[in-house]
C-alpha cells in the first residue's frame, strides 16, 4: 500500500484569503458598516453584534446579527453566552464599536451605573474579549482587532486638544458604578473618550501578554482610523453635534473640507476590513497601526508607537485586574 502524499500545510496568506468567520462590534454604522460591506462582498461570513433590532435591520439578511447592547453588561453576557453555546470558532474578532458625546456637561450612565463612554468603549469589550477568547483561539489564523484612536496619545494633534488622556491611579474605576472618570476626577466628556481609547490599547496589550506567557500566541492589531467625519447627519459625531451644532459644523468644514485632514468612511472601512483579513499577512504579537496625517489630503497607514501610558505593562495588568473577569 502506498502512502497518500501529504498535503502541504496551507500558507498563512492562503488561510487568510479563504472565507473567514469574522465577528464585529460597531458594524452597523460608519467605519464598521463600510468594513462589513467589503467583507461580505469578499465572501467572508460575518456575525455583527447589534445594539437592537433597528441596527440589525439596517444590515440586511446576509449576515448574523445577535443583539448585544454594549451599554448593558447583562446584554453583553447574554450574547456571549449564546455565542459560546453555538460554539462556532471565530477567525477574526473585531472590537470596533465606540461612542463619544463631546461637549456634554453631565455624564450619562450605563445600565450598571458606569459612565457611558468607558462602559461601551472599554468595559463591554473587556467582557467580550475574555468570554469569546476560547472561540477565537479555535479559529483559523486567528487575530484580534481593536479600534482605538490617536487621541489616546497626548503628543498627537488630536490628543493635545482639551484635557489629555490619563488614567491616574484608576481610582474612579476602583470606585465601581458612579465614578464619572477613570482617574476619579470631575466629568469631562472629551477626556472620557480619550481615556476609553487608552483603555482599548491597554486591554489589547494585556490580552496579548497573557496569552504569550501561557505559551499561546495571538496576533493583536490595535489601530487608529484617523479623523473620519461623514457627510451624513448620523455617525460618530451625532451626539457631539446635538451638544454643539454650530461648533461641530465649523469643525467639519475646516478639518474635512478646507484643511483636508480627514479620512473617508469608505477608506477607513477598507483599512479595517484589511486588518480583519489579510493585512498585514503574518502579524506577530501586538501591533499598533495608525492612519497619520502627513499633510492636506495625505495620510499614511503604518505601524506606530502608542503613547507611553499605553505601553505600560503595569498599568495594563492593573486595568485588566480591575475591569476583567479574572
Ligand atoms: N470617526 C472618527 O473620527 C474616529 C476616529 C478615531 C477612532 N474612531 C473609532 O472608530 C470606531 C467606529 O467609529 P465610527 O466613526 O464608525 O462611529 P459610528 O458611525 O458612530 O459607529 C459606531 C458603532 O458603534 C456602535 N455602538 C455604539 N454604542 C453601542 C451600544 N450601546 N451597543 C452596541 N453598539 C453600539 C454603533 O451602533 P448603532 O449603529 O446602533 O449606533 C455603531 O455601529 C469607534 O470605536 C471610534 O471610537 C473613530
Amino acid at each position: 500500500m502506498t502512502a497518500s502524499p501529504r498535503q502541504p500545510a496551507p500558507r498563512s496568506d492562503e488561510r487568510l484569503s479563504s472565507p473567514r468567520h469574522i465577528l464585529l462590534t460597531g458594524g452597523s454604522s460608519g467605519i464598521g458598516f463600510q468594513a462589513v460591506q467589503r467583507l461580505l462582498d469578499a465572501g467572508h461570513r460575518l456575525t455583527v453584534l447589534c445594539r437592537d433590532g433597528a441596527a440589525a435591520d439596517r444590515l440586511g439578511g446576509r449576515l448574523s446579527t445577535p443583539i448585544c447592547d454594549l451599554s448593558d453588561l447583562t446584554s453583553v453576557e447574554r450574547c456571549a453566552e449564546a455565542l459560546l453555546t453555538a460554539a462556532e470558532p471565530i477567525d477574526s474578532l473585531v472590537l470596533n464599536a465606540g461612542l463619544q458625546y463631546s461637549g456634554a456637561r453631565e455624564p450619562r450612565w450605563s445600565a450598571q451605573g458606569f459612565e457611558l463612554t468607558i462602559a461601551v468603549n472599554h468595559l463591554a469589550h473587556q467582557v467580550l474579549v475574555e468570554r469569546l477568547l476560547p472561540l477565537l483561539l479555535l479559529g483559523t489564523a486567528p487575530r484580534l482587532v481593536v479600534t482605538s484612536s490617536e487621541v489616546h496619545d497626548p503628543s498627537t494633534a488630536g490628543g493635545r486638544v482639551g484635557q489629555p488622556a490619563g488614567l491616574g491611579d484608576l481610582s474612579g474605576l476602583r470606585q465601581g458604578p458612579g465614578g464619572a472618570m477613570v482617574n476619579g476626577g470631575p466629568f469631562n466628556a472629551e477626556k472620557a473618550y480619550k481615556d476609553s481609547k487608552l483603555c482599548n490599547l491597554l486591554m489589547a496589550r494585556d490580552v496579548e501578554r497573557r496569552l504569550r506567557e501561557q505559551g499561546q500566541s495571538l496576533p493583536v492589531l490595535a489601530w487608529s482610523p484617523g479623523l473620519v467625519i461623514p457627510r451624513s447627519s448620523g455617525g460618530f459625531f451625532r451626539d457631539s453635534r446635538r451638544q454643539n451644532p454650530f461648533g461641530q459644523a465649523l469643525f467639519a468644514l475646516v478639518a474635512r473640507d478646507l484643511l483636508r485632514l480627514t479620512e473617508t468612511p469608505q477608506r477607513a472601512g477598507a483599512l479595517l476590513a484589511g486588518l480583519a483579513t489579510s493585512s498585514p499577512p503574518d502579524p506577530v504579537g501586538l501591533q499598533y497601526w495608525s492612519n497619520r496625517v502627513l499633510g492636506p489630503g495625505r495620510l499614511r497607514f503604518d505601524v506606530s508607537e502608542p503613547s507611553a501610558e499605553a505601553r505600560s505593562d503595569d498599568l495594563a495588568r492593573e486595568l485588566w485586574a480591575l475591569t476583567g473577569r479574572g
